[in-house]
């Protein structure tokens, strides 16, 4: 493999996330970028899986009788050359350690928002996951077939509550009843809209000359009130500065209708053209390359029972540089292990198939019991670990017992599982018995109790616990940090690698204690097995 076709299908590979509030129609963009790139070919696969997801997963039950995004998943498509991977991120804001994740995978995000509704809660949040990171974000503003919100407005409030200027490429034409279509601001030409979800791919109606008065006559004021707004946004808006996108500073906006299949192109044609490739990302040892000779990828996703027939779990691997083969001998650089990968796994469009070579920016999924962990580095046999991929510190707190003490076995089994993939974080206590299930989101627990009963045959009792506040402790000197396990043990658990942590029932305990102990340090935020603390992110 020389270092020119690396470099090739590097600069050929686009990984992007999706994210919005509930409801903004995800799903059913994610579905119409998959139709239209010809990854799948009939309109509603995508919704068949989210009301079917039963069928895939049990535990998704939960997903489908409240009517929210869980899980994530990933798909591959190939569009004008480039192979495009997208990752989709749960919806709900109780998930969002696991967005957070998916999205330290991505090289840009596409935001998705309900014209009607503007920027929502979810959406903020996810924004400043993203913001931290810098990652460059497109806009899709959703449902103009709809009677929404005046665009100009729209625009202003994206400026104004995410902080970044937008630079519109499409400019509605109209809304609801009267929505015409979109005039492309790059080619001055206007897109007619015609409803309808399955039309073909190219038969939109292109009209370059506006001012002909047939063209007036037939959109009358929809035309005037938006070739108004054009000349309006010309004057205000910046141009687009690529160095800003790719800084996460400026978002380029695009207007349309997923259901109607419509300023989907325009979204693909984005992601194409302004998109960045994979980057270089960084260990702790160095920078690395995506266009090095050896392969090398991260651990940023656990994911169980996507096949209940085989009760595996999946890794979900970006692949960060050179070139990944099947049946390659890969390092999991945390254990020493090598791994046998001959049962690698690429996503195209939902379906796994095995998978024979892949490049950075793909993600594949390499299906264990337990050898990989999230965070986990993979390499040829170099000693690397990537950075960036924390655990939050709960906020809810839980205890866990158990109905039948005969199951104790199961529920350890249960619960270490769903601890290394990130579902919920589980604590050992310094003195005592009683296990404590910590969370960032409530729905997180039910998740959790549901798998407990359906996977693994256990039923738990779940309560509140009386702690609200977590940090890990460390400390540069070992034996300060035993001494103050030992005086403060009754407020000591150890997660699920071990780490100590410090547990408090209110913020104000935690600021005393932090305050009598001046030698230990409290974390926020844990990295990976390693206990790698990002300070600079910590608070
Ligand atoms: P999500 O994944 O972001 O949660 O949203 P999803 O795609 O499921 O869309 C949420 C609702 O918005 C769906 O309606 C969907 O049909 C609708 N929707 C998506 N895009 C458009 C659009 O461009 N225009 C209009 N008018 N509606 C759109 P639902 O009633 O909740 O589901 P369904 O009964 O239609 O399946």
């Amino acid at each position: 493999m020389s270092d020119t076709t690396i470099q090739q299908e590097v600069s050929k590979r686009r990984t992007f996330a999706i994210i919005s509030h509930p409801d903004a129609g995800k799903t059913t963009l994610t579905e119409k970028l998959l139709m239209y790139a010809g990854a799948i070919h009939i309109a509603g696969s995508v919704k068949a899986r989210k009301s079917t997801r039963h069928a895939t997963s049990d535990w998704m039950e939960i997903e489908k009788q409240r009517g929210i995004s869980v899980a994530s998943s990933v798909m591959q498509m190939v569009y004008r050359d480039c192979v495009i991977n997208l990752l989709d991120t749960p919806g709900h804001q109780d998930f969002s350690e696991d967005t957070y994740r998916v999205l330290t995978a991505v090289d840009a995000a596409l935001m998705v928002i309900d014209a009607a509704n503007g920027v929502e809660a979810q959406t903020l949040r996810l924004l400043a996951v993203c913001r931290a990171r810098n990652t460059p974000i497109l806009t899709f503003i959703n449902k103009m077939d709809r009677e929404v919100r005046d665009p100009l407005t729209l625009l202003d409030e994206i400026e104004q509550t995410l902080g970044m200027t937008a630079t519109p490429f499409t400019w509605p034409i109209g809304m609801g009843n009267r929505f015409h279509g979109v005039f492309d601001l790059q080619n001055d030409c206007m897109r007619v809209f015609q409803p309808g979800e399955d039309r073909a791919k190219d038969d939109d109606e292109i009209i370059s000359d506006l001012n002909d008065p047939d063209i007036v006559t037939r959109f009358g004021a929809s035309l005037t009130d938006a070739q108004q707004e054009i000349e309006l946004i010309k004057g205000a808006s910046p141009e687009f500065d690529e160095t800003a996108f790719l800084a996460g500073q400026q978002t380029p906006v695009f207007f349309g209708s997923a259901i109607n299949n419509f300023g989907v192109r325009e979204i693909l044609d984005a992601l194409v053209d302004l998109a960045p490739p994979p980057k270089s990302r960084q260990a702790l040892q160095r920078e690395i390359k995506p266009n090095e000779k050896k392969f090398s990828g991260v651990v940023f996703k656990i994911q169980a029972n996507m096949n209940p027939a085989h009760r595996d779990r999946i890794a979900f691997v970006r692949i960060c540089s050179g070139q990944f083969k099947r049946g390659m001998n890969i390092k999991v650089v945390r254990s020493g292990k090598d791994i046998r990968n001959n049962s690698v796994v690429s996503f195209l469009s939902q379906r796994r198939e095995l998978l024979e070579v892949g490049y950075p920016g793909d993600i594949i999924g390499i299906p264990n019991h337990g050898t990989l962990q999230l965070g986990d580095t993979l390499t040829e046999g170099e000693t690397l670990q990537f950075t960036g991929l924390p655990f939050f510190a709960p906020e809810i707190f839980q205890t866990v017992e158990l109905a039948d003490p005969l199951r104790s076995k199961q529920l350890k089994l249960g619960l270490t599982q769903l601890g290394e993939e990130g579902a919920i974080q589980v604590f050992r206590p310094h003195i005592g018995n009683t296990l404590l299930l910590g969370a960032v989101g409530v729905l997180q627990f039910e998740v959790v109790a549901h798998r407990l009963e359906h996977e693994y045959g256990v039923a738990a009792r779940i309560a509140p616990a009386k702690y609200q506040v977590a940090r890990w402790v460390t400390a540069d000197n070992p034996r300060e940090l035993q001494r103050f396990i030992e005086t403060n043990a009754h407020r000591i658990a150890y997660d699920a690698v071990g780490a100590p942590t410090f547990l408090a029932s209110y913020g104000a305990e935690l600021s005393v204690t932090e305050e009598n102990w001046p030698l230990i340090k409290f974390h926020k935020l844990r990295e990976h097995a390693g206990l790698v603390f990002q300070t600079h992110m910590d608070g």
